[in-house]
This record gives C-alpha cells, sequence and structure tokens, in this order.
C-alpha cells in the first residue's frame, strides 16, 4: 500500500491502521503532539460505538424522534440525542479536549469545570448525526468534526472567542460516514485520508490514502425542490448546466456527509443556496460548512458561500447558518462566475 506520512511517499506491505498512522504522523507534524492523537482515539472510540448502534436501528428503540426541539428549532431523532451524548462523553470524561460545542447544545461546554484542571489546548465542535432524518429509512448518516486551538490562555474559562474562529484556523477536520461501511476520513492540513471500518474486528484501516477529488465533475447535489426561492445567479447557473450539457447527473441523498463523500471519491458539486424559508442557508457554518470546506479544499476542491470562501467567515455566533457550496474547483469555480457577475 502507498502511502504518505508527513507529505512523504511510503509504501508497507501490510494495512495500516488509524493507530499506526496517527503514530507515525505524530512525531513530526507540528500539529500531531501525542495530545492531539488522544483526541482522534476518543473520536475514533464514539465513532464505533454511534456505528454500533446505527447498525441496529429497527432492532432496538432508536428510530424516531426523541420528542425535543434542538437550539435551531429543529425536532431532534432519537439518534441524534444519543451521538451526542456519546460524542461528548468520550471527549469529557478523558479530559483531552477543554471544550465542546454541539449542533444540538445550546452552548458550548466548557470541560475544565471550576477547577480549571484540564491542560488541553484543543476545543472540539461536532455535527454528532448529520441526517439523521434517514435514520428511519435506512439511508446512510454521519457524524463531522472539528478541531481547534483556545486562542485564551490556558487555565483560565472558555469564551466564545475560543469557538468562533474562522476555519482556516482549523488544527484538524474530519467525518465518519455510516454507510454501507463505515469509513473515517480527516485532514490536519497535510491531504486527506479515509479509514474504513471492519466491524469484526472493529479496527479502522486505511483505504482511502491521500484523496483527491477529481478535477472534472459529472455530478450536482441540490434539493432542487427549493428552486423557486434560489438566488437567481444559483437558478441561472442550475438552468445553464442542465440545458447547455448533457454530462450532468443529479445525486442528492439529504444527508450532507454521504453526498459530499460521493462527490469526492467521483467528482462533483454540492449545493445548499438560501432559500426563502432559510435566507442564510440550512447548513451550520461551525459544525457542518467549516470541517467539510478544510476537507475539500485539502483534496484539490473548493468551498464557497454566495460571498467568500467559506474558511475566510469570521463566525459570529455558535450556530450560524450559511450558504453552501462545495465540489471539485472547475465546477465551483464555474459556479462563482455566476455567483459573482
Ligand atoms: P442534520 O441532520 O445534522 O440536521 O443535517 C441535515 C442537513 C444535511 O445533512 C443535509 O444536507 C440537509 O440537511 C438536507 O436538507 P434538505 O432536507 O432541506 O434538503
Ligand atoms: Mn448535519
Ligand atoms: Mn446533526
Amino acid at each position: 500500500m502507498i502511502w504518505f506520512v508527513n507529505g512523504k511517499q511510503k509504501q508497507s506491505k501490510h494495512m495500516i491502521t488509524l493507530g499506526e498512522f496517527l503514530i507515525a504522523n505524530q512525531q513530526k507534524h507540528h500539529h500531531s503532539t501525542g495530545e492531539f492523537s488522544k483526541v482522534i482515539h476518543a473520536l475514533r472510540l464514539a465513532a464505533k460505538m454511534v456505528n454500533h448502534k446505527v447498525n441496529k436501528a429497527g432492532l432496538v428503540d432508536i428510530i424516531g424522534k426523541y420528542g425535543s426541539v434542538n437550539i435551531q428549532g429543529e425536532s431532534q431523532q432519537k439518534l441524534d440525542v444519543f451521538a451526542h451524548k456519546i460524542f461528548i462523553e468520550a471527549l469529557t470524561n478523558r479530559k483531552i479536549v477543554c471544550g465542546v460545542a454541539s449542533e444540538e447544545a445550546d452552548d458550548f461546554i466548557d470541560i475544565q469545570g471550576k477547577e480549571n484542571d484540564v491542560e488541553s489546548k484543543y476545543i472540539v465542535l461536532i455535527d454528532p448525526l448529520d441526517g439523521s432524518s434517514n435514520i428511519d429509512v435506512n439511508v446512510s448518516v454521519g457524524t463531522v468534526f472539528s478541531i481547534y486551538k483556545r486562542v485564551s490562555k490556558l487555565g483560565t474559562p472558555l469564551t466564545s472567542a475560543d469557538f468562533l474562529q474562522k476555519g482556516s484556523a482549523q488544527v484538524a477536520a474530519g467525518y465518519v460516514l455510516y454507510g454501507t461501511s463505515t469509513v473515517f476520513v480527516y485532514t490536519t492540513g497535510n491531504g486527506v485520508n479515509g479509514f474504513t471500518l471492519n466491524p469484526a474486528i472493529g479496527t479502522f484501516y486505511l483505504s482511502h490514502p491521500n484523496i483527491t477529488i477529481p478535477s472534472e465533475g459529472h455530478l450536482y447535489s441540490v434539493n432542487e425542490a427549493n428552486f423557486a426561492s434560489f438566488p437567481k445567479s444559483v437558478k441561472s447557473f442550475l438552468k445553464d448546466q442542465k440545458e447547455k450539457d448533457p454530462k450532468y447527473s443529479t445525486r442528492y441523498i439529504g444527508s450532507m456527509v454521504s453526498d459530499i463523500h460521493r462527490n469526492l471519491l467521483k467528482g462533483g458539486l454540492f449545493l445548499y443556496p438560501p432559500n426563502a424559508k432559510m435566507p442564510e442557508g440550512k447548513l451550520r457554518l461551525l459544525y457542518e460548512c467549516n470541517p467539510m470546506a478544510f476537507i475539500v479544499e485539502q483534496a484539490g476542491g473548493k468551498a464557497v458561500s454566495m460571498h467568500e470562501r467559506i474558511l475566510d467567515i469570521h463566525p459570529t455566533h455558535l450556530h450560524q447558518r450559511a450558504s453552501f457550496f462545495c465540489g471539485n474547483s472547475e465546477m465551483v469555480d464555474m459556479l462563482s462566475s455566476y455567483l459573482h457577475s
């Protein structure tokens, strides 16, 4: 197998596990100290627990609504609440990050407690379960995470500025796709690597080394039911692609992680434009757009909002939404020429 350690090509006769990959990369890369690896280990453990539950949907009482509404006014599914709890516990019990913010919680969680005794400089932002409305119908769902270094002083209470950093400040970002197989994909700013879970032994193996998005894409993914209230520029773009070029196919699952994972491997454009119901866009800048934008850019693609590069947006609140377009550079550039004309 060909893989990359700190940007250098390596060859190995055996399959590399996620654990081995972390150790190999942690020595030299300035972001990947032992402390960072522990955060990934905790996310990996939580992902395996959520995967176990997702795979039993239908057998255990996990499908359907939980009966509550989150801060963003969305009805929570049982699995949203379960996944949130699992990821928060995995990160807080080990005291390996100083704070967490989740799509399913009103405010960020300062893990340091009254003692401020957590040494870690890392914070995590997470969408514990993405595409949760798909769980009841056996369609793939995911988890998205984003890791930053706190900007406030170690040993002091966390502030909102620690969480409201630009996406370009991310130390790492990743997603887990609970699909036909379970894949853990992440980047530390040195390329993108994907690891597939062997469920029999509970180990993630490097299956997608150095993921690069194909430069040409034939797929576009958008909820076209909202077409009537899309901005004019987006409407013209979609109309022109369909009318002028027969090469395109639509693929839309309605689980962002699955839609973007497919486009990352096959080439394509994912769009969630603003619409009448969601004038800012639907997707959450901090939990969804930023991590996916970092990954897509690291794979050689691009990610933009209606006005600017996603990773350049300065967030003003935790649950902020953004319009989101990402994919291979050629398609994003073509869309951008419509957005800015
Ligand atoms: P979540 O389940 O975390 O709330 O995210 C759902 C998101 C995203 O996964 C998907 O791309 C989008 O909602 C689908 O929205 P529409 O149903 O409006 O197309
Ligand atoms: Mn989501
Ligand atoms: Mn979610």
